[in-house]
């Protein structure tokens, strides 16, 4: 390689930032982006990634506005640029959106950052996304929203994600007062006091004053907040007493936590929490491969697919594969070889995807993400590569909680059904499983989300032109028995699950509750249950 390519690479990727924000509906991820964009200039003021929200959300009919806009909802990239760092915030669709990609987005992410509303705490979306960044080892930032009203208290906060994620919490900041008295926070690294002004809505940048601690220039500033002040003092001692020190290899493995409280709404301590996230966050990751890991400054150009995205308007029936570069310098035009398939393509219409609009992209390094139009040859997981063959890992499929049997009651459509049911499996859209009973033929459904099955049911109908009918199941814990059905076998009857087959033919026990696998883990102690499919 020559070394000015070299150079350029190893720059691009010094520089480069990729997150995803894993959250509970609600906690203010669509207002903590918007400020992050405005921050970084992409937007000039707040108020129009909420608007398409609000859009969004006045319209109950979820594919009526997927054909109206013409692109998907769910394809969100969003980058741009703060001080020198180039920032791809991926993002992973939440509330009824909820599916299966919001899982494999973070497969394409290096950082995740987690948001809390203070009065709420932890919530149960936001734990099932911890466990999938947990399993890829993401260091995890934690941003304590929505300070500016009355919440719970911040070290009962602190203790909650100690005690329940097994996290170990560095607060880098702690807020002085809060809901109406929420005057601002103290940086424990820097050691000095931000102190804001109120904005209306936080539609700009909010004002802020930074005074050094010990500086009597806070004196004014802290007068009327005594009470605050010296509960700060107090919390202050006792966390740089017992609390542990920032050690920055456990905040990379995903041990530790920085945390960071504000209140994304009113722009109170995104600005810090943006800085000191560039600083500690990592920058793109040596991903796995059947080459071992792969340097993202290597010259080879490589990436694998982490998501596919059909389009909902039958006048633009394309797809777009979501790409994530891991090494090298993508350009457009360029050729490229497809690991599963051993084809060679060129990708001639890659596309950055900036919000809901698409622009079109030049290049790309490892840590972006590039949106290719999908003629149906890419599948979830895909490598391409250029250079020396290899293939990246893979994305597991995430364990179901919504289960139904998926009908056809027109015969003559057999065929039809079999193909779409196929092929939306393939693509990723849903995970289908079978009864082990013989006589029971028909597919099971099983997705994290309502909407997949929605999606299903509408692109069958669209597409296969075959109506479909959905039988729901009363289960909602699925695990892989990871022994095989050998070890199944050997013990015999479980009482309170039942027993499916995934589409490779391995077997998976259907719970009807947590409660149930529990009472089944406890009786059969030698029995190897897994949430995540062994990659087939
Ligand atoms: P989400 O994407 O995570 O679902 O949350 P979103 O940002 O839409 O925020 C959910 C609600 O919480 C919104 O209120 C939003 O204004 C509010 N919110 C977000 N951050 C803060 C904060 O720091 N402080 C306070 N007090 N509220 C916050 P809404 O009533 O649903 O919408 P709107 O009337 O504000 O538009």
């Amino acid at each position: 390689m020559t070394s000015d390519l070299h150079h350029e690479i190893t720059q691009e990727v010094k520089r480069r930032r990729n997150f995803a924000i894993i959250s509970h509906p609600d906690a203010g991820k669509t207002t903590l982006t918007e400020k992050l964009l405005l921050y970084g200039g992409a937007i000039h003021e707040a108020g129009a990634v909420k608007a398409r929200r609000a859009q969004r959300q006045a319209t109950s009919d979820w594919m009526e506005m997927e054909q109206q806009r013409g692109i998907s909802i769910t394809s969100t990239v969003l980058q741009f640029e703060y001080q020198g760092y180039q920032i791809n915030l991926l993002d992973t669709p939440g509330h009824q959106d909820f599916s299966e990609d919001t899982y494999r987005t973070l497969a394409a992410a290096d950082n995740a950052v987690m948001l809390v509303d203070a009065a709420k705490g932890l919530e149960p979306q936001t734990r099932k996304l911890f466990e999938v960044c947990q399993l890829r080892g993401l260091p995890i930032f934690t941003f304590i929203n929505k300070l500016d009203r009355p919440g719970r208290e911040p070290l009962e906060l602190i203790d909650e994600i100690e005690q329940e994620l097994g996290l170990i919490p560095y607060p880098v900041n702690w807020p002085l007062g809060m809901g109406d008295r929420f005057r601002g926070v103290y940086d424990r690294l820097r050691q000095n006091f931000h102190f804001f002004e109120r904005t209306t809505h936080g539609s700009r940048a909010a004002a802020e004053t930074v005074i050094p601690l010990g500086d009597p220039a806070i004196d004014p500033y802290i007068e009327p907040y005594r009470l605050e002040y010296n509960q700060l003092k107090d919390e202050l001692e006792l966390l740089d007493g017992v609390g542990a020190e920032l050690d920055l290899d456990l905040v990379h493995q995903g041990k530790m936590t920085p945390v960071f409280f504000g209140s994304a709404m009113t722009n109170f301590g995104v600005r810090l929490f943006l800085e000191h996230f560039l600083t500690y966050a990592l920058p793109p990751v040596a991903y796995k491969s059947d080459r071992g890991a792969i340097d993202p400054t290597q010259e080879h150009f490589t990436g694998f697919v982490f998501k596919l995205q059909a389009n909902m308007d039958p006048k633009h029936r394309d797809r777009v594969a979501f790409v994530r570069v891991c090494s090298g310098k993508f350009e457009k035009d360029m050729t490229v070889s497809h690991a599963r398939t051993g084809k060679t393509i060129r990708l001639s219409r890659p596309q950055k995807l900036f919000a809901q609009g698409r622009e079109s992209l030049e290049t790309a390094y490892a840590g972006d993400v590039i949106g290719l139009n999908n003629p149906g040859m890419f599948a979830i997981g895909d490598t391409l590569y250029v250079g020396p063959k290899l293939e990246y890992e893979g994305i597991p499929c995430f364990s179901p909680e919504l289960f139904a049997y998926l009908r056809n009651p027109n015969p003559s459509k057999f065929k039809s059904f079999q193909k779409g049911v196929n092929e939306l499996r393939e693509e990723g859209a849903v995970q289908i499983m079978y009864s082990t009973d013989e006589s029971k033929r028909e597919p099971i459904l099983a997705a994290v989300g309502q909407l997949q099955f929605e999606v299903v049911q509408f692109r069958l109908l669209h597409e296969y032109g075959v109506e479909t009918r959905l039988d729901p199941l009363p289960y909602t814990v699925a695990r892989w028995v990871l022994d095989g059905w050998e070890a199944l076998a050997a013990i015999g009857r479980i009482f309170n699950a039942v027993t499916v087959k995934d589409s490779w033919g391995r077997p998976v026990l259907l719970f009807k509750n947590e409660w149930n696998l529990q009472q089944t883990m406890a009786d059969h102690p030698k029995l190897r249950l897994s949430a995540i499919a062994p990659l087939a």
